[in-house]
């Protein structure tokens, strides 16, 4: 048997959750707008919808919903009604203008195929016919300009002031690599690396997107938990190779994001296997089963598993994704099949 429900028990619960990536709880925050007690026991609860987020709301729900119940045995309703902007602004987090979804790609590691999967994720929801954005944050080894071929070229800035992004494979591109020069000393501090990523969020005009791939440094440094922090991200691609050092580093990756309440919308594991492409066999070279077993610990979906595949570097160095240059290859129709789950997987 719970315990007595009443309006003051019940807040006294909610005051338990607090606003994804927010310290106040949604009690305080306002977020509780309506509350009733029906019959036999039960409960409904009116949200206030905070940003334009459903994440956040998902995040809310779920967790009220859980320590509801487990206080009172009874399963509440909930009903989100949206408005309230302002609270948006406080809870900080914003939403690119014209763009619906934005998907971050982070590894723990370096050189386990972040970038690769990014740009060919962002260019196989292109030929989705979504309108696509890649934002390369990495400040210490930028590769889309490489990836992409866009070789020379800058975004244009007319008014010195706004930048557009470059149109190259279908994929609207802005890259910290478009402003570095042999010259940009690459100690820059966190701070500054963080000035960068967000005086660049910030002075790009995206126009209408469908999605906003971000390819993140490796790690869990300051790039990844302000970006984090101040935009909201609808879900992030943990990207591992099956070794272990790669998957505890991976795992910390995993464990930063559910800090953020970010949330993780699965695992790509890379360089599974080489495929031999004479006799067809398989050689696990970094050990097998590691995606998948990290995958079922973490509760979370592995989204795609690629082995090795030459081809795939030499596109890549090539300046066209493999996606795009050769669409048939089996990375090119896993990729597509990545970002078919990633459209499935958005908040409607
Ligand atoms: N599945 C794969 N098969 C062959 N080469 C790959 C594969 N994935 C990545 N590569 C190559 O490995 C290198 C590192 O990949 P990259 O995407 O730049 O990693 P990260 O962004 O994690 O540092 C690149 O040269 C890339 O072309
Ligand atoms: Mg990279």
């Amino acid at each position: 048997m719970g315990r007595q429900i009443s309006a003051s028990t019940i807040l006294e619960v909610l005051k338990q959750v607090r606003y994804p990536g927010h310290r106040d709880d949604i009690v305080s925050l306002g977020i509780i707008e309506d509350m009733s007690l029906g019959s036999g026991g039960a409960i409904s609860i009116t949200l206030r919808e905070p940003a334009e987020s459903d994440s956040a709301t998902r995040a809310i729900v779920g967790q009220a919903s859980a320590l509801l119940t487990r206080e009172f045995g009874v399963k509440p309703e909930f009903k989100v009604r949206q408005i309230a902007p302002e609270l948006g602004e406080r809870t900080g987090r914003a939403r690119i203008a014209g763009v619906r979804h934005v998907i971050a790609v982070a590894s723990g590691k370096g050189g386990v195929g972040k970038s690769t999967v990014a740009a060919n994720l962002a260019a196989a929801l292109s030929r989705l016919r979504h309108r696509v954005a890649l934002l390369d944050t990495d400040i210490y080894g930028p590769s889309v300009p490489m990836m992409f071929g866009t070789g020379k070229a800058r975004p244009p800035s007319p008014d010195g002031q706004h930048i557009y992004p470059i149109q190259k494979h279908g994929v609207s591109l802005i890259s910290m690599g478009f402003f570095l020069t042999d010259q940009t000393p690459v100690i820059w501090r966190g701070p500054m690396v963080m000035g960068a990523v967000r005086q660049l969020l910030e002075s790009t005009v995206w126009g209408e997107q469908d999605f906003l791939v971000i390819d993140l440094p490796p790690g869990t440094g300051d790039v990844q938990l302000t970006l984090g922090q101040i935009i909201e991200l609808d879900g992030a691609l943990i990207v591992t190779t099956p070794q272990d050092v790669a998957l505890l580093d991976a795992a910390r990756a995993i464990r930063m994001f559910r800090q953020l309440h970010c949330p993780l919308l699965g695992i790509v594991e890379n360089m599974s296997y080489f495929e031999c492409p004479d006799c067809g066999e398989r050689d696990d070279l970094f050990g097998s089963g590691g995606g998948e077993r990290m995958a079922q610990g973490e509760h979370m979906e592995l989204l795609a598993r690629l082995p090795l595949y030459p081809a795939l570097r030499e596109s890549s160095d090539g300046g066209t994704p493999i996606t795009c240059a050769m669409p048939e290859h089996p990375a090119s129709r896993a990729f597509m099949g990545l970002a078919e789950r990633v459209v499935e997987l958005m908040p409607a």
